[in-house]
């Protein structure tokens, strides 16, 4: 029999890779995601319908149910019906910049969206909820590499606000109710099939056509860019590496990433930190084509530098990323050109 897992988010970037990869690892898979207009609904489609492609053998054990994670009942009876054993909540309304336009999508989807899914695990004792945190949560902190045990009570976004309340409210859950939970805080994740908010996909799409690109904080920007890949290897290599209490935890010196109750959470990054403009002159040289560039100041709610530590995550379950940028990029541009078909690059060719 096959282990039952319940992903949300299944439509979007990551939740797209990690149903694959477990449908292909032999999982039984309910997919949900509400297929929001945050970005093109097209492209969301695209993956559920690449999924459902997947050899025969595999996508039976597959099922995509549109649903939003404010329909408490419709979720109530999705997991009523299906008993997952293993949750992974990767729904939710990402992007720093667009919380400060739409603040109300964050609270919906992220806290009260969280919280009723943290109601379903409870009813339903569930192994292990993963859910994922953010890079974001460590905010105004200047001390890289960010480590977790770091203090991240200083966010500079209501997005972080809610990822680094998502973390507070999974404690409370494992403390009340013994439920197990993982959270990961993903750093800057990109590759195919990614996200068309985000910059290294803004970036291509306008060097293709010609455009010119803004740069924030004058170029002087960090980013531990991290390949989807090896997010996903992370993700599936611990689902079922419930996390236990912490017997030698220090109540008197607390570590945040740990506890008492069966709780933990880890970086999720690529630990090699790269300067935007090196990371913009990579996507240019697979493209064979310079970006007309625009300098701008610093954007409220970004911060200038992230770099992970991830030595916990390594201790825990091996975690080693394997994708260069260079690698990671070619992928994402190779993807990029089959999936949209420019014009640009096809006449030229
Ligand atoms: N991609 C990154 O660089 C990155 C970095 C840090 C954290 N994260 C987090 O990882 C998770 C996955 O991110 P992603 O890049 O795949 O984003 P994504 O936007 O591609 O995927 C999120 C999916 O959730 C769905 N969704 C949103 N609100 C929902 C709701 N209320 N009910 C049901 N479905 C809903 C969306 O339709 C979307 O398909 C998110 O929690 C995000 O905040 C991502």
């Amino acid at each position: 029999m096959s282990k039952k897992v319940l992903i949300t988010g299944a439509a979007g970037f990551i939740g797209f890779h990690t149903a694959t990869k477990l449908l292909e690892q032999g999982y039984e898979l309910i997919g949900i995601d509400n297929l929001n207009d945050y970005y093109d609904t097209e492209l969301k489609k695209a993956r559920i319908g690449n999924i459902s492609k997947l050899n025969k053998l595999i996508s039976k054990n597959w099922r995509f149910i549109k649903c939003d994670l404010l329909e408490k009942e419709k979720l109530d009876n999705i997991f009523k019906s299906f008993q997952p054993e293993y949750v992974i909540n990767l729904a939710a309304q990402a992007g720093v910049r667009y919380s400060k336009e739409n603040p109300s999508a964050y609270i919906n989807s992220n806290i009260v969206g969280f919280m009723n899914l943290l109601e379903c695990c409870r009813d339903l004792k569930i192994k292990h909820l993963l859910y994922a945190s953010s890079s974001s949560v460590y905010g105004g902190n200047k001390n890289l590499p960010f480590c977790e045990k770091n203090e991240v009570s200083h966010p500079v976004s209501l997005y972080a606000a809610t990822k680094r309340s998502n973390e507070l409210m999974a404690h409370t859950y494992s403390h009340l109710y013994n439920l197990p939970t993982t959270g990961l805080r993903f750093f800057t994740v990109y590759g195919p099939w990614g996200r068309p908010d985000m910059g290294y996909f803004i970036f291509t799409s306008k060097i293709i056509k010609d455009e010119t690109i803004k740069i924030f904080n004058n170029g002087q920007m960090m980013r531990d860019f991290t390949y989807v890949d090896d997010v996903v290897n992370a993700l599936t290599n611990i689902l079922e590496k419930t996390p236990c209490a912490s017997d030698d935890f220090d109540f008197y010196r607390p570590n945040p990433s740990k506890s008492w109750a069966p709780y933990r959470l880890f970086n999720v990054g690529n630990s090699n930190p790269t300067k935007l403009l090196d990371f913009i002159s990579i996507i240019e040289n697979c493209l064979g084509k310079k970006a007309n560039k625009e300098f701008l100041p610093m954007q409220l709610g970004d911060v200038e530098s992230t770099s992970a530590n991830i030595n916990e995550l390594n201790k825990w379950a091996g975690f080693e990323p394997k994708t260069s940028l260079k690698e990671g990029l070619e992928k994402f541009i190779k993807w990029y050109i089959d999936f949209y078909k420019p014009d640009q690059l096809i006449k030229k060719s």
